[in-house]
């Protein structure tokens, strides 16, 4: 039986879960992708760290363990930041291994230039992950509604902000006590100012917007606002209105252009995005041929993203064993413009 090599980059709140899928999936792998898979490697930043129920053997803080081996076909970054996991992942295409990410920040700014690398280099690059957790957003997108055009594209796509909510109107809790049982659970990025200013759901959009309106919006066009002004005053006062207070993201495919922004909205409590509680997302689809559709699940944490980023692997592994591809071509994209809320 064929057996896949990975080097996993970070084993954190998500490279853990991706470590404890692989374990657990080991034996039903071949049979669900047509060849088995091993991590090779694992990239770590601090070598001294506790890290429970892991072979030690496998971590490493050197890139060169990873990128000279050529055994490795399946690059999984799950560190997060622009640099140096923009570099990496480059290097790792041109060198024709494939790669799945989960980081937004990333494909928000540079996606277009990783597309262009793996499409040089006739591998996969596949980022599942990177929007709303568990969800699968970006294949639907991509494959599933490709013969509609999409219109709108609305949705709760921070975990965080969504749990913080949820535990501001539901049991009065304190913006901060809420943050940090947040960032406790595993939900919140390692600077939480992103998720709470929504620049995390601004970076999802962009990506979002990306594929659905085939263009190229990149996280600057996103207008963004968070909900670090929402106090108890405002959740009160929309509950008297019989509304809930939510952060959507939202994407326009306008006769004007894109308008792609994040901002908190108060929408009624029978709207069915207001009965997305905790770290859930949903997002919402319109298109002119599927109409309406609706894409539900567990937007952040450990084993939610791990599914995302092994439904991605499992595809390259098909992908290297059936010549069936999953790629996203990054050639074919029409010159909408983006508007400026600034202006
Ligand atoms: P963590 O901060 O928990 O883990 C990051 C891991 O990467 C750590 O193991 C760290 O090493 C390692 N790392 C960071 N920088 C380097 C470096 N320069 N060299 C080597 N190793 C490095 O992050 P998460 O697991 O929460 O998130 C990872 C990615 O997944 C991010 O892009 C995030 O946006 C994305 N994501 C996260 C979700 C979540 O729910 N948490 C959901 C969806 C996407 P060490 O352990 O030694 O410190
Ligand atoms: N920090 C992110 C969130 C992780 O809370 O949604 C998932 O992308």
């Amino acid at each position: 039986e064929r057996v896949v090599k990975a080097g996993l980059l970070g084993l954190g709140t998500v490279g853990s879960g991706v470590y404890k899928l692989v374990e657990c999936q080991k034996d039903e792998m071949a049979m669900k992708a047509g060849a088995g898979l091993k991590i090779q490697k694992i990239l770590v930043h601090n070598m001294n760290k506790k890290r429970k129920g892991v072979d030690q053997s496998l971590l490493t803080d050197k890139w060169e363990d990873i990128i000279n081996d050529d055994e490795i076909e399946i690059v999984i970054e799950v560190m997060g930041g622009i640099e140096p996991a923009r570099t990496m992942i480059l290097e790792a295409l041109h060198a024709g291994k494939n790669v799945v990410t989960a980081n937004k920040d990333l494909v928000a700014t540079h996606g277009h230039e990783l597309l262009e690398a793996a499409e040089e280099s006739g591998v996969d690059f596949l980022f599942e992950a990177a929007v709303a957790g568990a969800i699968p957003i970006i294949r639907p997108l991509k494959q599933c509604l490709a013969a509609n055009e999409i219109q709108e594209v609305i949705g709760i796509v921070n975990g965080t902000t969504n749990f913080i909510l949820t535990k501001m109107i539901e049991e009065g809790m304190d913006f901060g006590d809420a943050l940090a049982l947040a960032t406790e659970l595993g939900y919140a990025e390692a600077d939480p100012t992103a998720d709470i200013e929504g620049l995390d759901a601004g970076r999802k959009v962009a990506i979002m917007a990306s594929i659905a309106f085939h263009s190229r919006v990149t996280f600057d066009d996103v207008y963004t606002e968070g909900i670090t002004k929402i106090t108890a005053k405002d959740v009160e006062y929309a509950e008297e209105f019989g509304d809930v207070i939510k952060l959507l993201g939202v994407a326009h495919n306008t006769e004007g252009g894109i308008e792609v922004a994040v901002h908190p909205m108060m929408i009624p409590k029978e709207h069915p995005l207001a009965s997305v509680r905790d770290s859930f997302n949903a997002v919402f689809v319109h298109s002119d041929a599927a109409d309406d559709t609706m894409f539900y699940g567990r937007g952040a944490g450990e084993l939610p993203t791990a599914s995302a980023i092994m439904g991605d692997v499992i595809d390259v592994i098909r992908d290297i064993q059936y010549h069936c591809t999953g790629r996203i071509s990054c050639t074919c994209y029409r010159d909408t413009p983006v508007k400026d809320f600034k202006e």
